[in-house]
């Protein structure tokens, strides 16, 4: 299987994102706390879910916690610099389609897209899992806490509860596709270890 190179020349922001290549150093370290608690708090939820166990239950809503802290730090920084707006473009920008469509029809035909924060299939998934990630997150915080009493708001509970029971399931299978597809990048030789390489930077 070949690696496509980038095909298509792309606009300012995209040169910008590609030339930078490496990703700054906030960005890596808000990607190892996602990694970390995303990660605890699905596998968590899966095994009290499909396996009844409950054994790391109990720091669900501590984890829970961090991870809307952490998400929201995110959302900031994405917001707040033209890197992370470059990113949130490459992810969200719906005239990318013809570069997802391009990335698909490499794939069937044996060959793999680029990777990195770059228009194509990579950023789409990644751009779905964050926002999934994101509303799980917040409506689970908002029914916390309504059910500890800190705050009223009708219907947030039966929202947060299904958004959680629900969207545990579609999260793993999204988490499955990032990590898997992040290994097989790493074994075609693409230089994608970098993004948990934070003492390197700027
Ligand atoms: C990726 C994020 C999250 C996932 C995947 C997730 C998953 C789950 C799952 C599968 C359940 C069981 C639902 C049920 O039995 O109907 C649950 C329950 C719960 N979650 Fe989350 N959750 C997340 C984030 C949060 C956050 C941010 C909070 C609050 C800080 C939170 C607080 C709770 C609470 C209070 C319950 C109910 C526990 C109980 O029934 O005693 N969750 N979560």
């Amino acid at each position: 299987m070949a690696v496509l190179s980038s095909t298509h020349p792309g606009t300012r922001e995209e040169r910008s994102l590609r030339e930078d290549g490496a990703y700054p150093r906030w960005a890596k370290i808000l990607h190892m706390g996602l990694v970390l608690a995303v990660t605890f708090e699905l596998y968590n939820s899966l095994a009290a879910l499909w396996f009844a166990n409950f054994q790391w239950f109990p720091l669900h809503v501590a984890t829970g916690i961090f991870l809307t802290f952490w998400l929201v730090l995110c959302w900031a920084f994405y917001l707040g610099t033209l890197w992370g707006r470059a990113l949130l473009w490459s992810w969200f920008f719906p005239a990318h389609l013809p570069a997802i469509i391009r990335d698909l029809r490499a794939l069937f035909l044996g060959r793999l897209p680029a990777a990195g924060p770059v228009p194509g299939l990579s950023s789409l998934w990644q751009g779905v899992f964050f926002l999934g990630v994101s509303f799980v997150t917040f409506t689970g915080f908002a029914a916390w806490l309504v059910l500890e009493g800190y705050i009223s708001w009708p219907g947030a509970t039966h929202l947060g509860l299904h958004a959680m029971r629900l969207g545990t399931p579609l999260l793993a299978y999204l988490w499955f596709g990032h990590v898997f597809m992040a290994f097989f990048h790493a074994l075609r030789r693409q230089p994608l270890w970098g993004i948990f390489a934070f003492w390197r930077g700027a």
